[in-house]
Formats: C-alpha cells, sequence, structure tokens
C-alpha cells in the first residue's frame, strides 16, 4: 500500500488509549500502528465513538497514549516530558477545531500575532506573513481589527486556520474543521486545506462528511480503535468531485459505515 520512496512524519507503534471511568475499563486505541506520509492530506473516518479524535490528540501530543510509542519526526513524543511536549505541540502542531478559540478581547491580527510570536522569530516577519496569509484566505486589510465577536462562523474559521499554519507546523491537525461550517464557508476552508496540501504540508483531519474526506489523498477507516482499512484517491482535482465520491462511498459501505 505504501510506497518505497514515502517519508513518513508520524509513525505509531503498539498505540493503546485506555480510558478508566469508575473502575470500568473502555480500550478506545487497541495496539495501533499507523504510519502518516509527509506531504500526505491524510483523512480518519469511522464511527462516532470509534477513537478518531482520540486517535488525533494522541498523535499530536495533545493528550498520552496509555502504550505505545508515537515516532513524529523522529523522536518518540510518548516519553516527552510534560514542558518538552507542550514545546514540541507549539513548533510542530497547527490545529484546527470545529469551533474556534480565539481571545475575545484581542483583535483577530493580535490573536495570529500572538500565536506567530511564541516561536520567536522575528516580529516584523511573523507581522507580514500574517498580513500575507490573511490576505491569502479572503480577510482584508480592513479586517485586521475587528474582534472575533464582529466576524461570521466562516471568517473565524479562516482566522483559524491561519493561526493554526503561522507557526509552519509540520502537520496540522484537524477536527471536524467544517462541522459548524455552512455549505459556501466548507468549501471555503476545504480550498485553502486543498491549497495547503499542493504547497507541501502534512495534513491530517479527522471527518464524517464524505464531501469533506473526498479532499484528502488517503482515508483510513478506524473501527475498533484499529485501522480496519485505507483507500488511496489520488491528489484532490475538482472536476472529479463524483468520481471520488463513488469511490468513497464503495469504500464505506464495504466497511461497514
Ligand atoms: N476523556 C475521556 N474520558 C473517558 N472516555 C473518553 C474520553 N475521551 C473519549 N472517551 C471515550 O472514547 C471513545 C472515543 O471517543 P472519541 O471522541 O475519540 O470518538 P470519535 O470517533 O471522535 O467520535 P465523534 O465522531 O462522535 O467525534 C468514546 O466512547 C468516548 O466516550
Ligand atoms: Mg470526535
Amino acid at each position: 500500500m505504501l510506497s518505497i520512496n514515502d517519508k513518513f512524519v508520524i509513525r505509531t507503534q503498539g498505540l493503546c488509549k485506555t480510558f478508566s471511568i469508575g473502575g470500568v475499563q473502555q480500550h478506545v486505541l487497541n495496539n495501533l500502528d499507523i504510519d502518516i506520509v509527509e506531504g500526505d492530506f491524510t483523512v480518519i473516518m469511522g464511527n462516532s465513538g470509534s477513537g478518531k479524535s482520540t486517535l488525533l490528540y494522541a498523535l499530536s501530543g495533545m493528550d498520552r497514549p496509555t502504550l505505545g510509542k508515537i515516532i513524529f519526526d523522529n523522536q518518540n513524543i510518548a516519553e516527552f516530558s510534560n514542558d518538552r511536549l507542550a514545546k514540541f505541540r507549539r513548533a510542530n502542531c497547527g490545529f484546527i477545531f470545529q469551533e474556534v478559540f480565539l481571545n475575545d478581547n484581542m483583535s483577530i491580527m493580535d490573536n495570529v500575532l500572538a500565536a506567530g510570536y511564541l516561536s520567536g522569530r522575528n516580529r516584523k516577519q511573523v507581522y507580514q506573513e500574517a498580513c500575507d496569509r490573511l490576505q491569502q484566505v479572503g480577510i482584508d486589510k480592513e479586517m485586521f481589527n475587528k474582534f472575533p465577536s464582529q466576524m461570521s462562523g466562516g471568517e473565524l474559521q479562516r482566522v483559524g486556520l491561519v493561526r493554526a499554519i503561522i507557526n509552519e507546523p509540520k502537520v496540522i491537525f484537524a477536527d471536524e474543521p467544517t462541522g459548524a461550517l455552512n455549505s459556501a464557508n466548507s468549501i471555503a476552508v476545504l480550498d485553502i486545506m486543498n491549497k495547503l496540501h499542493s504547497d507541501g504540508k502534512s495534513i491530517l483531519m479527522v471527518t464524517h462528511d464524505m464531501r469533506s474526506a473526498i479532499r484528502g489523498n488517503r482515508i483510513l477507516y478506524l473501527k475498533d480503535g484499529v485501522i480496519l482499512n485505507e483507500i488511496k484517491l489520488g491528489n484532490y482535482d475538482a472536476g472529479q468531485e463524483q468520481e471520488r465520491l463513488d469511490a468513497l462511498k464503495a469504500f464505506l459501505d464495504e466497511m461497514g459505515w
């Protein structure tokens, strides 16, 4: 399935995550070996409760596995101290969620800059990049000083995307990034993600939505805490949307989705 030339940005070995509630153990990730190829737009699908978010949180160092290795950029982040993990995460991981968590008391530009300054890079350079990136996603200069409460949901998600990539993360992690958006805004956000992918970024996205999923080039299906199977669709091509949907639907039917 994987090519000999593939370079992995994340690999897991024997990844397990067990939650224990009231003495009852729930094994959500079961001895999972997964390879995320550098430069891929990888999508994770699976039923609600199958552990998609849990997997995303473990791979991105937001949460810790119960057992197993997570080799991210050639280092086993599962054994990092909390401080080292937080630092690693800031430098290497960009996050997009269903809801955008911005600081309501700061302008959207300041929200992006605050994230960018964390990297310790030259401030002028960060500012220039924030301006360019915001404009690339359709947030014009006149909007830079607006506060989050003055923006629409679609605009906020685009600002959230810029904030997620301002530090040039190795991997962009997205958990249902279009879950709260209408169709036009979803398409706008997905188009930006495809642009990032074609610029060479590695993206890992969890979604329920087939129209979102076909934006990826590789789709993994999670069931009972393991990857049951996968389908490769090749890089997204807007002209072949229906073929991709048909292929994905056949795959998901086979998975019993
Ligand atoms: N912090 C936690 N404590 C206890 N159980 C948890 C915790 N987080 C997740 N779980 C359980 O682990 C299972 C997988 O949850 P997860 O959120 O990963 O599912 P998911 O595939 O993302 O579902 P959805 O599609 O609904 O978002 C669920 O049964 C959930 O109740
Ligand atoms: Mg989830």
